[in-house]
């Protein structure tokens, strides 16, 4: 199978187009390039640490950052912020039920709200937990549970240049091989993410997922779902996987998640809201426990650390994320950025992701071993040249592995331009593509940085580095 063209390509001359129009604007400024340099000084190198006064176009994250519609809005304003039992937490637990079919819902403040309890119920010390790819902060809370992250991902997400259309896909040689070796009793859960952040944005098949379904049936194994960026594997699934061109998105994404035990949520990407999350369950006992240990951390199991107005904003949003419409120009935008890098030669992941255009760093910097963190020096490039925002997916987000106390050596050693949703336009896309060609036109003056500062725990958010002269 090949990856299909891009959707210019495929209607002639039809464009994809927002199916919206901008009612509200926020005033963006551009510093000068001493400003810059001031700043990244003082944020040691970690776009992380700079202020977003300082950022022109901001594609750190597409986490929280979406822009809400008029409906949102009107919705926030029916907030009922009742401590117990808040109408809005109704209305989102429905409306979750409908469109992700689990039975149990628990509301809690963003995703790793949700990784947390997911962790702490469903892993024993010592049991491993198979994953496609690892997440930073899904695979700290495994850790923390005792549990021992195991990367089952197919051989091809790992390779930046690889057309695999279904690159977040798990390897099912490689999870029997686990299960053989460690026996079904210690694997706490399958942990399936789709889409996959670390992999470039990639989706995982329909095919896929019910192979997976069927192999933990055979083991009595539980079978979880990282469903952050879910509704865009679901459009992947449409674009490229036989026999789902003409079954709409919402369909899709029910379908899929049908195969999966329960799942965990970043509502701030896919829901279209600033903050939020939850965790579903279908299991009976299992739900009580969530119920129950979401008191201590989050809040009320009717808010879980959301306000009411939140919980309204995310119902209206989920809605609006499945229109098929949106999703197309949705993705439409992450992938004219990433045609436009392409068309000038510049090392990209491939084929593009859902949520973000990944620069291959080490094929940018040849020059640069991984030590020396090329794709902090290129996010921190980037920015200086333009006051383009990105973030470093490579050594640093890898941290150090638990038991030996060594750095992890990441294949992929990428920087990330992710586009929040609904918020930029095609001309800020134009000059964020000649901001990254001005940097890679630099490429070779990058002597890359080294690591002065390292926190214990998820180090890339808060580490410090100075350049290597
Ligand atoms: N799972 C995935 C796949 C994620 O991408 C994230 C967050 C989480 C879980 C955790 O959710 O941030 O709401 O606590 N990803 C953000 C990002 C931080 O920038 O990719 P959270």
């Amino acid at each position: 199978m090949t990856v299909p063209k891009t959707m210019g390509q495929q209607f002639g001359r039809r464009s994809w187009a927002e199916p919206w129009k901008i009612k509200m604007v926020e005033p963006i400024r551009v510093l000068t390039r001493e400003q810059r340099e001031t700043a990244l000084v003082e944020a040691g190198y970690n776009t992380f640490l700079l202020r977003s006064e300082d950022v022109h176009i901001d594609l750190l994250t597409d986490s929280g950052t979406n822009a809400l519609s008029d409906r949102q809005w009107a919705g926030i304003m029916i907030g009922d912020e009742a401590y117990a039992g808040s109408k809005n937490f109704y209305h989102l637990e429905a409306v979750i039920r409908e469109v992700y079919g689990y039975k149990h819902i628990v509301p809690t403040h963003q995703g790793r709200g949700a990784e947390h309890l997911a962790c702490k119920i469903l892993i024993q010390p010592g049991q491993y937990v198979p994953g496609n790819m690892y997440f930073t902060t899904t695979r700290l809370h495994q850790e923390l549970a005792g549990g021992i992250f195991h990367d089952v991902i197919i051989d091809e997400a790992h390779d930046p240049q690889s057309l695999d259309p279904f690159k977040g896909n798990m390897d099912l040689g490689k999870l029997n091989a686990l299960i053989q070796r460690v026996g079904a009793e210690n694997i706490a859960f399958v942990s399936l993410a789709g889409t996959v952040n670390m992999a470039g944005g990639q989706p995982v098949s329909m095919d896929n997922v019910k192979a997976v379904r069927a192999l933990c049936n055979q083991h009595r194994i539980r079978l979880f779902l990282d469903a952050t960026r879910m509704v865009e594997n679901a459009f992947f699934i449409q674009e490229r996987e036989p026999g789902y061109q003409e079954t709409p998105i919402a369909r899709i994404l029910q379908e899929f998640c049908s195969y999966t035990d329960g799942a965990w949520m970043s509502g701030k990407k896919d829901h279209l809201v600033n903050i939020g999350g939850w965790f579903a369950l279908n299991d009976e006992a299992l739900y009580h426990e969530a119920r129950n240990l979401v008191v201590i951390y989050e809040g009320l199991h009717t808010y879980g650390g959301m306000a009411g107005r939140d919980m309204e904003a995310m119902a209206i949003g989920i809605r609006e994320s499945i229109e098929d419409d949106y999703i197309h120009a949705r993705i439409g935008q992450v992938r004219y950025l990433g045609d436009l890098l392409d068309s000038w030669q510049i090392p990209i992941v491939k084929p593009i992701g859902g949520h973000a255009v990944f620069l291959d760093a080490r094929r940018i910097y040849p020059q640069l071993p991984q030590e020396h963190f090329p794709a902090q020096m290129l996010a921190a490039e980037l920015y200086l040249d333009s006051g383009v925002r990105a973030m470093e997916r490579g050594i640093v987000s890898a941290g150090r592995d638990p038991a030996s106390g060594e750095n992890r050596h990441p294949e992929l050693e990428l920087v990330r331009l992710t586009l929040p949703r609904r918020v930029y336009t095609q001309a800020h896309m134009d000059m964020t593509a000649e901001a990254v060609k001005a940097a890679f036109d630099n490429r070779e003056k990058a002597r890359g940085l080294r690591m002065v500062y390292e926190p214990k725990y998820l180090r890339f958010f808060q580490a410090r580095f100075e350049p290597i002269f």
